[in-house]
């Protein structure tokens, strides 16, 4: 695991922007996964201006969203639907048939799950995941508890999760109480992850999802068994780790390195 401590939350997702702007001009037809919630933001309002003052075209890329609010209509204000046309689509130059969420009111859950899938597999796999974590060390809606060999379902949220995102609903009681999400075995399947972490409400997870055992009690600590993983994440987060210092001296070594390569 790649550990990268940034002073805070705007160097966090400038530095995410920056991996996913290089991942495009390396693969032009990326297929990328994508996150919602409020940490993704900042990192989705960088992407628009390097796409709009760099040029960088998402015309050929593809993307996957890691969930969905079971019974929300597409066009709901609350969708993660909308929240991708909301906060990113509507500012690129992505064609809307490219984007994929699921779809959270479909009248077959188990089917539109399946599909859900096979749409991934069709499109040649994720090569650079996007995600969160959730306080209690979820990663999607792969709740605590989850098999860390999942695949793409419906999960009940928890009381937590539920209460860390009523503050996009009018009130706790509109927030939904399932999900559609990618399993953990299906992220895993991405060839890249990159997961954004700010703030001290996710110092625990973080730091257990790096330096505790594995365990679907944390599905974010699945994150140890992949081969290409990085957690960006910001001072705050990063307080409840026990070798800050080994990370920080590792950035500073894979700096050097580089700089001598490129010389
Ligand atoms: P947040 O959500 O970015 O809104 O904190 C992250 C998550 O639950 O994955």
């Amino acid at each position: 695991m790649r550990i990268v401590i940034q002073a805070d939350a705007l160097a966090a997702a400038a530095f995410v922007a920056t991996a996913i702007a290089n991942q495009i001009k390396k693969k032009p037809n990326s297929c990328l996964g994508l996150a919602t919630g409020g940490t993704p933001v900042g990192a989705y309002r960088e992407l628009i201006r390097i796409h709009s003052e760099r040029r960088l075209s998402f015309a050929e890329v593809t993307t996957f969203n890691l969930d969905e609010y079971v019974g929300l209509s597409a066009d709901h204000s609350c969708s993660y639907r909308r929240f991708m046309t909301d906060n990113l689509f509507q500012f690129l130059d992505i064609p809307l048939e490219q984007t994929f969420v699921p779809i959270g009111d479909a009248a077959d859950l188990a089917k539109e799950c399946a599909e859900y899938e096979d749409r991934i597999r069709q499109a040649g796999g994720i090569d650079l995941q996007l995600l969160g974590i959730g306080s209690d060390g979820h990663i999607a809606f792969n709740e605590p508890g989850s098999s860390l060999a999942s695949r793409t379902r419906v999960k009940t949220l928890t009381h937590q999760t539920r209460l860390d995102n009523a503050r996009f609903f009018d009130s706790m009681d509109l927030v939904p109480t399932s999900a559609i999400t990618m399993g953990v075995g299906t992220i895993l399947e991405s060839r890249e992850i990159l997961l954004i972490a700010c703030g001290a409400s996710k110092a625990l997870a973080i730091a257990e999802a790096v330096e505790g055992p594995i365990t679907a009690s944390l599905p974010a600590s699945s994150l140890q068994m992949h081969l290409c993983v990085t957690l960006v994440i910001d001072e705050l987060a990063a307080s409840g780790l026990k070798r800050s210092d080994y990370y920080r001296q590792s950035e500073t070594e894979r700096a050097r390195l580089e700089k001598s390569t490129v010389r």
